[in-house]
């Protein structure tokens, strides 16, 4: 579906520049440091001013974090939620208040605000599809036959609901793919780590870590290796995003396959404000294309600017 600018939503003065709000979830891993560096570099080079908050990890301060903005009137804001349910109601408060809002990367629950009434529009990835692609990867990789640990992202955000469906869809009805447990290790290193290390002494015949993103994916292996597995060979390890470091492990065949988040928003997002301010229609969702990372391509894209 595509929405018309001024369907209720409140308008945007087409200016040269303007003072918009960015709500950021945290700051604890490289794919957020990346997405705050590529909207800081946009608004600069356009001449916008960027009020930058980080919700340090808390759904809670995230929510007051918009209501700040609200209050410093901002034109528009930018806001990655956290949390689908949580943040529902700060994009409404923000609509209320007449400012409009752009969703980046994660999403709101759908069934509490909606694109072309609450927000503007969501720009991200497909998480579903991301998930999708790493299962059937795997069914085709494993004949279908798998003994899984699935490392979960931010309990209650978009990006670990819709990769668990995405993945689990994908290997419906195989009878020989199991998950053996999938606990949540909230997006973060460390976490995943200490997960993986207490899942594997329940689960030692684990031959498959699906990890939600690549910190966590980074973590397990840590914990793989501390008891004595080979990641990459005992067990396969498949992750979401991309990063250089992860991409780096695919070449050294310790991560197996990598489905790409993109974090650089920058450019689109700045360029939908101002198709919004002048008025053209805009889709209810603009969906980032995402590459893959295999030990084929990985050597290759590492000696690029990927
Ligand atoms: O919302 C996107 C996810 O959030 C990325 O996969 C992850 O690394 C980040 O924290």
């Amino acid at each position: 579906p595509v929405i018309a600018y001024a369907q209720g939503l409140p308008k945007l003065a087409q200016k040269k520049t303007y003072k918009v709000g960015f709500a950021q979830t945290e700051s604890n891993n490289p794919w957020r440091l990346a997405q705050t560096k590529s909207m800081q570099d946009e608004a600069k080079r356009l001449g916008h001013q960027l009020v930058y908050t980080d919700a340090a990890g808390s759904a809670a301060k995230q929510v007051s974090d918009v209501d700040s903005m609200i209050a410093q009137r901002v034109d528009a804001i930018f806001l990655a939620p956290r949390e689908e349910k949580p943040l529902a109601a700060a994009v409404k408060k923000a609509r209320a208040a007449g400012i409009p809002v752009i969703l980046l990367d994660r999403n709101v629950d759908q069934k509490l605000a909606k694109a072309g009434t609450d927000y503007v529009t969501f720009i991200g990835s497909d998480f579903i599809e991301e998930g999708r692609r790493v299962g059937e990867w795997l069914v085709k990789k494993t004949n279908g036959q798998a003994k899984i640990i699935q490392l979960e992202g931010t309990t209650g955000s978009s990006p670990a609901n819709d990769r668990r469906t995405g993945f689990e869809n994908a290997i419906k009805g195989q009878a020989g793919m199991k998950i053996l447990a999938s606990q949540t290790g909230d997006f973060a290193r460390d976490k995943g780590r200490q997960v993986m290390q207490t899942l594997l002494q329940a689960h030692p015949d684990v031959n498959v870590v699906y990890a939600h993103n690549d910190e966590m994916a980074i973590g397990a292996i840590a914990a793989l290796e501390a008891a004595g597995k080979k990641p990459g060979k005992d067990v396969m390890v498949l992750s979401i995003d991309g990063g250089r470091e992860a991409v780096q492990l695919v070449a050294d065949g310790k991560i197996n396959y990598i489905v790409e988040c993109n974090p650089k928003f920058g450019p689109k997002a700045f360029e939908t404000l101002a198709a919004y301010a002048a008025g053209k229609k805009i889709p209810a969702k603009i969906i980032n294309p995402d590459r893959e990372f295999t030990a084929e391509n990985a050597k290759q894209l590492l000696s690029s600017a990927y």
